[in-house]
C-alpha cells in the first residue's frame, strides 16, 4: 500500500491557497485511498518556530489547525492526525539527515534565497548578510525530509511551492540508502502529488503566491471568512483592463487566478470555465467566484466554529494521533540507529 504524508504549519487559519493547493487533496486522498493505504497528516509546529511566534497565538493556532483538519473532513479513525512536536523522533532523525546534507543544496533553496534577499533589503546592504538569519530557516528543509522519511512515506500531496523541498527529500533518501543501506534500501523515494490547482496567487499581487505572511489582509481568503468578506476581497482583487475574459496566466495573471479558483471550486477544467466567460466582464466573474468559494467553504466554516469549542475532544484526538505517530516511526528509527552504528553496548 501507499504511505501518504503531508504537513502544514500552524500559522493561523488556512487560506484558499492552502485549501485548494493541499488540504482539499488530503481529503480527496482519504476518500479514495485503498484499505491498505496509510495516511498521516501533521501540524508542523517546529517549522513555525523559524519565524518569531507569540506563544499564546501559536498555542491557539495549533489547536485551530487541528480543528480545521477535522472540519474539512479528515477522519482521525482513518488518518493519523498529529502534532509534529509530539514525536521527538523527527528531530533526532533530522539531526542525522543534516549530517548527510550538503550546505550547498540548502543554499540553493529558493525559500532560503528569498530570506537572504529580504534581509539584505532591510539592512540596505549590497553584500549578502546571512549572519543575522536563524539556522532553523536554513535547515528547515532537512526537518521536512525527516517528517516524510521517518514514516517511509511514498506519496506527498503538496502545492507547487514545495517542489524543491521534495527534491531535497528524495536526494536524502537516495543518499541514506546508498551510504548506509546499499544491500537493502531502507527508504522509498517519495513522489509529489500535485493538485490540479497547484498555485493560487495573491488577490492583490497576482505575480506572487497567496501567502499567510503577506501583510495585506485583502490578498487572501481565509477558510473562516464570511460571505460578505469573500465578496469584498474578490471585488478588490487586482485583474487587468483587457475586455472580456481569457485564461492567459502569463499576460493576465489576475484574471487567470480567478478562473483557476473558480475551476477548482467547481471541479472543472479551467479552459472550459474560461470559455463560458469569454464575452463577460470582470464584475460578473468576480461575483460567480465569490459564490463558488462560499459554496465550497460554508460547510467547513460551520464545522470549524463548532469543533474549535470542543477542547476535550481536540485534546483526545491530538493525544491519540501523537501516540500512533510515535509508534509508527519507532521501528524505522531502530533500523536507522542500527545502520549508523548507534547500537547499544549490551
Ligand atoms: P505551508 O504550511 O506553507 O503550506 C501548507 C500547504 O499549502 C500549500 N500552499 C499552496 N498551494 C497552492 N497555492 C498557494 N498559494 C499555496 N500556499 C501554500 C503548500 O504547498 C503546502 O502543501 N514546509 C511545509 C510544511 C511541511 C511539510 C512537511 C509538507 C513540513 N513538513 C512534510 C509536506 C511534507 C510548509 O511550510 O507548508
Amino acid at each position: 500500500g501507499r504511505v501518504i504524508f503531508s504537513g502544514i504549519q500552524p500559522t493561523g487559519v488556512p487560506h484558499l491557497g492552502n485549501y485548494l493547493g493541499a488540504l482539499s487533496n488530503w481529503v480527496k486522498l482519504q476518500r479514495t485511498a485503498k484499505p491498505e493505504d496509510e495516511l498521516l497528516f501533521s501540524i508542523v509546529g517546529w517549522h513555525a518556530l523559524t519565524l518569531p511566534q507569540n506563544p499564546d497565538t501559536l498555542a491557539a493556532s495549533r489547536r485551530d489547525m487541528l480543528a480545521t483538519l477535522l472540519a474539512i473532513g479528515l477522519d482521525p479513525k482513518r488518518s493519523i492526525l498529529f502534532h509534529q512536536d509530539h514525536n521527538p523522533a523527527h528531530t533526532e532523525f533530522a539531526w542525522i539527515l543534516s549530517c548527510i546534507t550538503p550546505i550547498g543544496k540548502l543554499r540553493r533553496m529558493t525559500t532560503w534565497k528569498a530570506r537572504v534577499a529580504a534581509s539584505r533589503n532591510a539592512n540596505d546592504e549590497s553584500e549578502v548578510d546571512e549572519t543575522l538569519l536563524n539556522a532553523g530557516l536554513f535547515t528547515y528543509p532537512v526537518l521536512q525530509a525527516a517528517d516524510i522519511l521517518i514514516y517511509k512515506a511514498t506519496h506527498v500531496p503538496v502545492g507547487e511551492d514545495q517542489t524543491q523541498h521534495l527534491e531535497l527529500c528524495r536526494d536524502l533518501a537516495y543518499t541514506f540508502n546508498r551510504t548506509f543501506a546499499a544491500d537493502e534500501p531502507l527508504f522509498p523515494v517519495p513522489s509529489q502529488l500535485n493538485t490540479p490547482s497547484r498555485r493560487i496567487l495573491s488577490l492583490r499581487d497576482p505575480t506572487s503566491k497567496m501567502s499567510k505572511s503577506s501583510p495585506d489582509l485583502q490578498s487572501r481568503i481565509l477558510l473562516t471568512d464570511t460571505f460578505p468578506e469573500i465578496k469584498s476581497k474578490l471585488r478588490a482583487a487586482v485583474t487587468d483592463s483587457v475586455l472580456g475574459i481569457t485564461y492567459d496566466p502569463l499576460m493576465r495573471p489576475g484574471t487567470s487566478n480567478l478562473l483557476t479558483i473558480l475551476a477548482a471550486c467547481t471541479d472543472e477544467d479551467v479552459h472550459h470555465v474560461a470559455r463560458r466567460y469569454e464575452g463577460k466582464g470582470h464584475g460578473h466573474l468576480k461575483t460567480d467566484v465569490a459564490e463558488a468559494v462560499e459554496e465550497m467553504i460554508k460547510g467547513p466554516r460551520t464545522e470549524f466554529e463548532r469543533i474549535r469549542q470542543e477542547t476535550e475532544f481536540l485534546e483526545e484526538v491530538a493525544k491519540e494521533g501523537g501516540e500512533k505517530a510515535r509508534e509508527r516511526s519507532e521501528a524505522t528509527m531502530r533500523e536507522v540507529r542500527e545502520r549508523l552504528g548507534l547500537r547499544d553496548a549490551s
